[in-house]
């Protein structure tokens, strides 16, 4: 796809980032999940090959960006962009690998006919919040609400 002088790549997502992208959510949150993202990986790839991306840097994947062009969910009719999970690598930050990723799935998002990208932030996570809001996204009019369910999974 693209490579710069600084040795980074952005390329789409593939099956074999799976160990890569356990390692940097492990960097991240501290956990070890490779079943979870396995089947997350498995699902993006099913569902748009094409949209999710991964940041190289010097044949290193160093960061992944997931999401996909939906349309109807939400009353939101026409079809837009979702940025859904995204995560790079602690030791690689600020080298504008996000940055990268996004502008990527942009793209892809408009050449599948979206003329917006949405994504859902915790309004806690000020990291998270800055870094798109330096992308140009800015908060939309449309409010998440949750009702928390007690488990009543027997045992
Ligand atoms: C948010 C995140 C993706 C940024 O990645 P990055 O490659 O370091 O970001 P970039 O270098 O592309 O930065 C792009 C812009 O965002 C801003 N930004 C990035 N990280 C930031 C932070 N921690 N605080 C404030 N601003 C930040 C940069 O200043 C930059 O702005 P500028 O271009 O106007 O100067 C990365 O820090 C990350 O993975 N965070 C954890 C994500 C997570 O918790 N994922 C699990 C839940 S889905």
């Amino acid at each position: 796809m693209t490579e710069t002088a600084a040795g980074i790549r952005i390329r789409p997502l593939d099956e074999l980032d799976i160990s890569a992208i356990v390692a940097i959510d492990e960097a991240i949150s501290g956990r070890y999940r490779p079943e979870v993202w396995e089947r997350r990986i498995s699902y993006y790839l099913r569902r748009a090959p094409e949209a999710s991306l991964v940041a190289e840097v010097d044949g290193k994947v160093s960061g992944f960006m997931l999401g996909e062009v939906r349309s109807g969910e939400f009353g939101l009719e026409e079809p837009t962009g979702w940025i859904e999970v995204l995560g790079v690598d602690p030791a690689q930050r600020g080298k504008a690998l996000g940055r990268k990723m996004a502008e990527g799935m942009l793209e892809h998002f408009r050449s599948h006919g979206a003329h917006s990208v949405r994504t859902l932030v915790d309004e806690e996570r000020e990291d998270i919040l800055t870094f798109f809001s330096s992308l140009g996204f800015e908060p939309a009019g449309l409010r998440p609400f949750v009702k928390h369910l007690e488990d009543r999974r027997p045992g």
